[in-house]
């Protein structure tokens, strides 16, 4: 073989050998446990505080609210999309109060006329003429307005 081919080939495996060393260092050692991804990362997600724990989690205590939502105009929205993270509230409901979001700014949030807002997609309300004197909440039920 011509010293520029040996030359050329001793390189080549040096590189090679350089890669699956550096491979073989840098994976983590429960990489492709389950997949490709680091095995080890599944017990560590567990792990994460929970805040958030959905509709369901309600409904052992609430029932009536959550029956009332899911048949009306608000049956879309999660309970702690308005009403904020409830984990805490589920384990201690009398001490770790969720907030009663009944101001006229915060159902604006939403029903506010906004022109990035498809119009078809949520009704929208002028907030400044629509009944001005009182909250939303005396006329509109926020669990089925
Ligand atoms: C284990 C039963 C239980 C579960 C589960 C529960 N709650 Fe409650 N909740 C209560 C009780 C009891 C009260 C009344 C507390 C009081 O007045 O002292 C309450 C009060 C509330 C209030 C009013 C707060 C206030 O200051 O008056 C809101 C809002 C609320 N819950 C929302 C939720 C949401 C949203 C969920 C689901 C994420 C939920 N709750 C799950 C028992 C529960
Ligand atoms: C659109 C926002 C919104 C959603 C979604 C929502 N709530 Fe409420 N909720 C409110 C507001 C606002 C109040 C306060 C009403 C008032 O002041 O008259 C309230 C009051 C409450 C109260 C206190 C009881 C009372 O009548 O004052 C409870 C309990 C409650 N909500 C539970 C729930 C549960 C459970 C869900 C999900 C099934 C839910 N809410 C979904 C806005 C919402
Ligand atoms: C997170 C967004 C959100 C918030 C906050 C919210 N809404 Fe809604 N609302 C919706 C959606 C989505 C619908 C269903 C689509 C529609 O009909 O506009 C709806 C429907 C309604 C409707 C029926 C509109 C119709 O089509 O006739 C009324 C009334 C209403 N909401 C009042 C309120 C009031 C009052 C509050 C505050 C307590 C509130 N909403 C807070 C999203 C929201
Ligand atoms: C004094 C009572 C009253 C108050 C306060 C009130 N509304 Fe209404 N709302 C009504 C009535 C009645 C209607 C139906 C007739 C109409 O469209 O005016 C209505 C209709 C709506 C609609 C549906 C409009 C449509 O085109 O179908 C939305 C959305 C709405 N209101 C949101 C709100 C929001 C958000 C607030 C607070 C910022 C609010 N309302 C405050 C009485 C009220």
């Amino acid at each position: 073989m011509p010293l520029h081919l040996k030359r050329l080939l001793l390189t080549g495996v040096v590189i090679v050998s350089l890669f699956l060393l550096l491979k073989h260092a840098l994976t983590p050692d429960s990489f492709g446990q389950y997949g490709h991804y680091r095995g080890n990362s599944m017990g560590e997600i567990a792990a994460l505080p929970i805040h958030f724990t959905g509709n369901k989690s309600c409904e052992s205590c609430h029932d009536t609210i959550v029956t009332m939502k899911n048949e009306g105009y608000h049956s879309d929205l999660a309970c702690e999309g308005c009403h904020g993270a409830g984990y805490l509230h589920i384990k201690n409901p009398k001490t770790e109060k969720l907030i009663k979001p009944n101001s006229r700014e915060f159902c604006g949030k939403c029903h506010s006329i906004n022109p990035a807002r498809p119009e078809k997609a949520i009704t929208q309300q002028n907030i400044k003429d629509h009944h001005p004197e009182d909250k939303c909440v005396k006329c509109h039920n926020p669990h089925q307005p």
